[in-house]
């Protein structure tokens, strides 16, 4: 076996890493097959990442999956033994539709599950071990923890309906204290959870003080601040996982030098109570495809201390330069007459990218720009995972179902709908209820209803004057639309501080 090393290429040296960590530690590989029978996943369609399952009929008749998921796999095949914990470790290929595109992917992870009999020392241990999965690749390897626990009590304190609750958890992932402070009202609880950033011992200080928090939680963030777990772990409320599954602590891992996190888990317990299992569970995957990309220098954002900026090409993107130019944000080469894209001021390590509107938030999302400027609507409509930092207030809309002037709607009809945001429809005509035919269309979407291709359209409007000229009307309003400034997550990890006096920057000034 000797020199075998050598002939490993980089998904096998890390799987073989990550495994012999494991194994170590005390946990069994676990083999299984790519396929299970499709109605494990189709109860519970919510705890996959998404709920699109590959399908097929087996020789039998019977319909099969190929595996969307390994935890569910693992849980089903044992047996209920609340006594007893059981410690497994898996490497296996996961299928998946791709963010952003109609293709399945083929997801290659690690990981482990540990379920029975779980108390405090199971946790420790499980964190541990994603601590050093984490440090096996990067010595910046940070894991961001939160406990739903925690988070659903300051949610549930404030006593709003439903459908706000849903918007505050949303609102909370994507650390939108704006949006907060809207539905909760100023200096709510979980504004001050979701301030909580730094390390383990001040998050301590301020959770010791204030309502919701559980003696455990507690207790396990003080072991974890005695322990050599306490530069890699931060407490971050934003890590939210559904809690039709999870429970208590959650966290995602990241390395720096990667755009997303290379790792996730959490306790699971209510999972395995929908399984009719009596005991809990705490596990984690890692991501292999995204840690083989680490050490491959991103050509858009080299060097850690730059600040790499995507601004909307066009007006706006005019408007929002100028503010960050007041802020002290200012890349000068930007006002040349040129076709360039690209710009830097070395000076300020400031990079800034014109890119099309639409596409910001995948530039950002991706992690080759830090922070970007994007439309509220591009953020309803495609639903990034990024922080939303800032209301510039700049490019201000609405967006509105607008139709002929003698429209009458008949609710027993399905209603055809123009849009070129076809999710920000079908959301709004779900919440009313109503069934409706969505036409796809990428511009001058006024036409279809004049040309009796649609009977409504869904889109912005701004100052009204493109549906007055074409006697269009604006039926319903949707929602407010406006510039916000975005980060990605794991940006925020590692250029923290200068996305926040950014962030600072751009408030002060707008203050004066
Ligand atoms: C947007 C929108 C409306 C118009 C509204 O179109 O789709 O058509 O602006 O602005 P108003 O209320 O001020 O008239 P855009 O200019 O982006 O062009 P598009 O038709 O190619 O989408």
């Amino acid at each position: 076996m000797e020199g075998i090393e050598s002939v490993l290429n980089k998904r096998e040296r890390i799987t073989l890493s990550l495994r012999a960590l494991y194994v170590r530690s005390g946990y069994a590989p676990y083999r299984m097959s790519k396929f299970e029978e499709y109605d494990l996943y189709a109860g519970n369609k919510d705890f996959l990442v998404s709920d699109r399952v590959i399908t097929f009929t087996d020789t039998n008749g019977k319909l099969m999956a190929l595996k969307p998921d390994v935890t569910l796999s693992i849980i089903k095949n044992s047996p209920d033994e609340p006594e007893k914990t059981r410690r497994v470790c898996y490497d296996e290929n996961v299928y998946r539709v791709s963010k952003g595109a109609d293709g399945y992917r083929e997801i290659p992870q690690a990981g482990v599950e540990c379920f029975g009999r779980i108390g405090e020392d199971e946790v420790f241990e499980v964190l541990s071990l994603a601590v050093k999965s984490l440090r096996l690749f990067s010595t910046d390897g940070v894991l961001a923890l939160s406990d739903l626990t925690l988070l659903e009590n300051a949610v549930a304190s404030l006593g709003l309906p439903s459908d706000e609750e849903k918007r505050l958890y949303r609102a909370a992932e994507e650390k939108n204290l704006e949006e907060i402070a809207r539905i909760a009202g100023p200096d709510s609880l979980l504004e001050t959870l979701l301030k909580l950033g730094g390390g383990i011992e001040e998050a301590l200080a301020v959770l010791k003080e204030i309502p919701g928090k559980t003696d455990g939680f507690l207790r396990m963030l003080e072991r974890i601040a005695n322990s050599e777990l306490k530069d890699a772990v931060r407490l971050d409320l934003s890590v939210i996982a559904d809690t039709s599954y999870y429970g208590g602590i959650v966290f995602k891992g990241y390395v720096k030098g990667l755009p997303e996190a290379v790792l996730s888990g959490g306790q699971y317990d209510r999972l395995m109570r929908r399984m009719k299992r009596s005991s809990g569970a705490i596990g984690f995957a890692v991501y292999l495809d995204a840690l083989e990309r680490l050490g491959t220098e991103n050509a858009a954002a080299p060097g850690e201390t730059w600040l790499n900026v995507a601004l909307p090409k066009g007006r706006l993107g005019e408007q929002v330069y100028r503010r960050f130019a007041a802020a002290g944000y200012e890349c000068p080469s930007i006002l040349e007459e040129n076709r360039k894209l690209i710009f830097e001021n070395a000076e300020k390590k400031i990079r800034c990218f014109w890119v099309k509107p639409s596409d910001v938030a995948i530039y950002v999302e991706r992690g080759v720009a830090d922070v970007g400027i994007a439309g509220k609507d591009i953020l309803l409509e495609y639903a990034p995972d990024v922080y939303e930092l800032m209301d510039l207030k700049l490019g201000q809309c609405r967006m509105c179902v607008a139709g002929p002037k003698d429209f009458q709607d008949d609710p027993s009809e399905t209603i055809r709908v123009a849009t070129k945001f076809p999710a920000i429809a079908r959301a709004f005509y779900q919440s009313e209820g109503r069934d409706i035919d969505v036409i796809k269309l990428n511009g001058s979407i006024e036409l279809a209803p004049i040309l009796g291709l649609s009977d409504v359209i869904v889109d912005i409007v701004e100052t009204g004057t493109t549906l007055r000229e074409n006697d269009l009307t604006v039926i319903q309003e949707i929602v407010p639309i406006s510039a916000r400034l975005i980060a990605n997550k794991a940006a925020a990890k590692y250029k923290g501080e200068m996305i926040e006096a950014l962030v600072k920057g751009l408030k002060d000034n707008e203050e004066r």
